[in-house]
């Protein structure tokens, strides 16, 4: 999704800033890049690509400027071409604004704009903006006014930043779409995200839907629709910017999926008592929850299945919805407490089914990974899954935080009989999962099936989750079909699809009632010639009709969910890696989809 960054009160490297916040950004996934910086007059720099073509472009310009503001786009309206590209100019080409989310009424006020005598250049919706602020300039308004007289036009979703030539002020204004101020020593920043500025400050304050922000060389201020100073809470970012390198990784997906051991550990310090089997999460463990309702969207969701799994284990009603169709087609709520789990907190389709579930009298959690994101700001309460910034688009390292997240959470609001149990698989889900890193044969098997036609995962239970996510993993980062089934409904006509060039994934943990089905599945796959890869904890005899074993340590099965994924991770990694794709900003796809 589109990023913003501006900054007011550097030195001499206002451009620098600029380009380096941008490329902090490149996570969110992007077409296209641009700046404007505003000194005596406005100049700006944009065009289709990375921000490698940034640099590029900017070399060859004399940009200068104490105030700044630049954008990655991820097209909406219009395809990603120069013209395309934020920052957009008003007539005169004094004002520059950058934007994300979607101006819902600007088809109707692009007309009316161009009746007026407006000019546009591009297709997008977020044009008409500095031509409503030119107007309201050209009326007498001073440039903060006109912002605000601008904004109070658009209907929809945004984030905006604003500069204006001779004025040595960003200004920003917020529905829907994050936005965040970074304080420094002596100089400001905004952004809609941390890391675009974390360089600079670890200092933070969250713009809040409807405020708006100013910051210039001597400082910053929030303020309401009105125009009355807001008081705003100044956080502290924990983490260090070093988290957001690759460490000498190939890629940030990579590192991430070795840093889970790290992520699971800060997920249960201080939450767990092994010895007296009891779970600490605060107000929370206090909830008592009749039924459960989950919402969310891609990984999260899968995350969401395996934590209503643990629910309706112990007798709770439990549920999860895809978030997207939640918000606008919403079941009956009753007395159910909803559950939104996101990692970054700023996903649009799940904060729309939060916020009618709220509507709708419920009670709301966020299950997030992002302090101070809007999920986490907007809920009743708030579950932090503590995995630490995860940079690549595909999502791993916060997927074993949300699953170890929920076992906190069904193991402090319900009574599981086998608590002490799984909290000592918790407690040993690190050093499982390393194990599985320092030695696992994913590599091979990507190697052996990278030319397959199509790539296939099964599981039951626990690990029905698992096998949507291995598929999901699959399909992101190699580009290659992919689908994951509950094991019991590959007979039901996805079975039809199966060759000896479509390799199954089966993941067969335990062996119980659902593992003897599994392998049953597993039978009926290898009869037709499929190569099976079982992901197995050996528990079962899985192994004897299966032509390839990938091996995770038995445990409960609440975690070897956990590390079955892990080796799914490693698998769809590796064949991407071997077929040259993007992993980490995979084609087409963000990180953080703040549009509906
Ligand atoms: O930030 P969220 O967890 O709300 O994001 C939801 C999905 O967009 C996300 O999980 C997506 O499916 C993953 N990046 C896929 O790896």
């Amino acid at each position: 999704m589109c990023g913003i960054i501006g900054c007011a009160g550097r030195d001499g490297d206002t451009l620098d800033v600029l380009v380096e916040g941008l490329s902090k950004l490149e996570y969110r996934g992007y077409d296209s890049a641009g700046v404007a910086l505003s000194g005596a007059d406005l100049d700006v720099c944009k065009c289709a690509g990375k921000i490698a073509d940034l640099r590029s472009a900017v070399e060859n310009r004399d940009l200068a400027g104490s105030v700044g503001i630049g954008h990655t786009r991820w097209s909406t309206h219009g395809p990603p071409t120069d013209e395309n590209a934020h920052p957009h100019l008003d007539c005169t080409g004094d004002v520059a604004v950058v934007h994300n989310g979607i101006i819902e009424n600007y088809q109707s006020l692009r007309d009316e704009l161009a009746t007026a005598g407006h000019r546009f250049k591009s297709d997008t919706d977020t044009e008409v903006v500095p031509h409503l602020i030119e107007d309201a300039l050209a009326d007498g308004a001073d440039p903060e006014s006109a912002v605000r007289e601008a904004v109070g036009r658009l209907d929809g979703s945004y984030a905006v930043a604003v500069v204006v030539a001779g004025v040595d002020t960003v200004f920003a204004a917020r529905n829907d779409s994050p936005l965040v101020l970074g304080l420094g020593e002596d100089a400001y920043y905004l952004a809609s995200d941390v890391p675009a500025f974390r360089d600079h400050t670890d200092r933070v304050v969250y713009i809040d839907d409807g405020e708006f922000a100013r910051i210039d060389g001597d400082g910053w201020t929030v303020s309401d629709e009105s125009g009355a100073v807001v008081e705003k809470p100044v956080d502290t970012v924990e983490w260090d910017p070093e988290e957001t390198g690759k460490s000498g990784y190939d890629h940030f997906m990579l590192k991430e999926i070795h840093e889970q051991p790290r992520a699971l550990r800060q997920c249960l310090q201080g939450r767990v008592d092994e010895l007296g089997g009891q779970v600490d999460i605060g107000d929370l463990g206090t909830l008592n929850p009749v039924a459960v309702q989950f919402v969310a969207c891609g990984t999260s969701y899968h995350a969401a299945l395996y934590g209503a799994e643990m629910f309706r284990e112990v007798g709770i009603p439990a549920q999860a919805f895809l978030a997207s169709e939640y918000a606008t087609s919403p079941p009956p709520i009753g007395d159910a407490f909803v559950v939104g789990v996101t990692q970054s907190g700023e996903t649009a389709d799940t904060l729309s089914a939060l916020r009618e579930a709220g509507r709708r009298g419920a009670r709301t959690l966020a299950v997030t990974n992002v302090v101070g994101s809007t999920a986490a700001r907007e809920c009743d309460h708030v579950l932090y899954i503590r995995a630490g910034p995860e940079i690549g688009v595909a999502a791993s390292k916060t997927f074993a935080s949300q699953q170890a997240a929920l076992n906190l959470l069904s193991l402090a609001t319900t009574n599981v009989t086998d608590g002490r149990e799984i909290i000592a698989a918790l407690r040993d889900l690190p050093g499982d999962i390393q194990e599985i890193l320092d030695d696992s044969r994913a590599r091979e098997i990507a190697k052996r099936y990278r030319d397959a036609d199509a790539y296939f995962f099964i599981g039951r239970g626990y690990n029905y989750p698992v096998a949507l996510e291995g598929a999901l993993k699959m399909k992101e980062i190699t580009y290659e079909h992919a689908e994951g089934f509950a094991a019991g409904e590959l007979k039901h006509g996805p079975l039809a699809l199966v060759t000896e060039n479509t390799p199954v994934f089966a993941v067969v943990t335990g062996d119980d009632e659902r593992a003897t089905k599994t392998v049953g599945n597993v039978k009926e796959v290898e009869a037709r010639d499929a190569p099976v890869v079982a992901v197995t904890d050996g528990e079962s005899d899985v192994e004897r009709y299966a032509d390839h074993v990938l091996e995770i340590p038995a445990q409960h099965p609440r975690t070897t969910a956990v590390t079955a994924n892990v080796q799914l991770q490693l698998v769809a990694y590796h064949t991407a890696a071997l077929l040259g794709r993007s992993i980490d900003k995979p084609r087409h796809l963000a990180k953080s989809v703040t549009v509906e």
